[in-house]
């Protein structure tokens, strides 16, 4: 088991599997013109899985694949079949753009539930937001997947001013479809422009929603990141991420590799620990993810301060979304 100093248990690792995407999303990019790791300094498919494997062996029981966009990867075909073959529940967090070709091989590798981002339900809105015109895939995907019952969560990031106006359609959307929508609190990130009057909070959110319908609180899984809830007579649910007014640090068991090899263990996490050149070294990767883990602050990095209208996000020392993958 890996375990942090404060006993909380890690046993859901994200890996990201590359730091390119086919979107360029403002919130998730760096403001300034941005390189994508070279291939040569990434994980290749073999280490991804010996790292992998380490994980299973020491207690994770989940892994989620991010990027980026992990589909866009060109043997994302092939990682996902290795590890698919693992002992673990395998999922994954994408754009929705690649999912009709990589259908066949998310479900032969036993993937039963799949996040989408999708921040809009209006096409121009989309263009704006991604600056790629594939609303339409994106939406046709996503009733693809519904077809052959793969479970559905819909990340959809608030921020003031852009989307916010459009909670009520996302809520509508749940009423015949069994999706769960996940409404997003805004977070800071290098570069990403974040500042505390664009965040959407909680308490914002369930305010517009309880207008108009009657809002259920359901009780969440032990470490679930998202506070649910339902609507009677609708077929799906919605949910809110409040990672910035209601942190859910208490019961992380969250680890992140990053694509080109570095752990972090947090989100907000200033310090990585390079498992990647370990491996390559032929060094012992348990004690470094061990000490790694050990190290965690209790919340939020020991970054982010609990009152967010304080915070600074060009002094925050982390790297920029899409080199994390959230
Ligand atoms: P489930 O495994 O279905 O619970 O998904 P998830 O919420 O862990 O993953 P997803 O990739 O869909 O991320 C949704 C949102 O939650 C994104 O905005 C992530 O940045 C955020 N998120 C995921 N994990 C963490 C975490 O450990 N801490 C914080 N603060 N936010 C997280
Ligand atoms: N704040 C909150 N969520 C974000 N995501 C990307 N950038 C941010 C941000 N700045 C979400 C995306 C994706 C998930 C992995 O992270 O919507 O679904
Ligand atoms: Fe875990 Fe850090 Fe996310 Fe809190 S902010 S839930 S400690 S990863």
């Amino acid at each position: 088991m890996i375990t942090d100093s404060f006993g909380r248990v890690h046993d859901y690792l994200r890996i990201s599997l590359t730091d390119n995407c086919n979107f360029r999303c403002f919130y998730c990019m760096p403001e300034e013109e941005y390189d994508f790791t070279p291939a040569s300094r990434l994980m290749q498919t073999a280490e991804i899985i010996q790292l992998a494997e380490i994980f299973v062996a020491n207690g994770v029981k989940k892994i989620r694949l991010t990027g980026g966009e992990p589909l866009v990867r060109k043997d994302a075909a092939e990682i996902i079949t290795a590890l698919g073959k693992l002992p673990v529940e395998l999922t994954i967090t994408t754009n929705g753009t690649r999912i009709a070709e990589m259908l066949p091989v998310l479900t032969a590798a036993g993937i039963k539930s799949i996040n989408i981002s999708l921040d809009t339900l209006q096409p121009e809105k989309f263009f704006l937001i991604t600056r790629r015109d594939v609303f339409h895939q994106v939406r046709g995907n996503i009733e693809l997947l519904l077809q052959h019952k793969i479970r559905v969560k819909i990340n959809m990031v608030v921020m003031k001013g852009l989307n916010d106006n459009e909670i009520t359609d996302f809520i509508n959307w749940t009423k015949h479809n069994p999706i769960q929508v996940r409404f997003i609190e805004f977070m800071p990130f290098s570069g990403n422009r974040w500042t505390s009057n664009k965040m959407f909070s909680l308490a914002e959110i369930l305010a517009i929603i309880e207008k108009d319908f009657t809002v259920l609180a359901l009780k969440g899984e032990a470490h679930d990141t998202a506070k649910n809830f339902m609507i009677p007579g609708h077929d799906g649910s919605f949910a809110v991420i409040s990672t910035m007014t209601n942190p859910f640090c208490d019961t992380c068991n969250r680890m992140r590799l990053t694509a080109d090899g570095k752990l972090k263990n947090c989100l907000f996490s200033d310090s990585e620990t390079d498992l990647l050149t370990a491996l390559r070294k032929k060094e012992a990767i348990l004690p470094l993810i061990e000490a790694a883990i050990w190290s965690k602050k209790k919340a939020l990095g020991g970054q982010l301060v609990p009152d967010f209208e304080k915070i600074d996000a060009t002094t925050i020392q982390n790297r920029s979304m899409i080199t994390i993958g959230g």
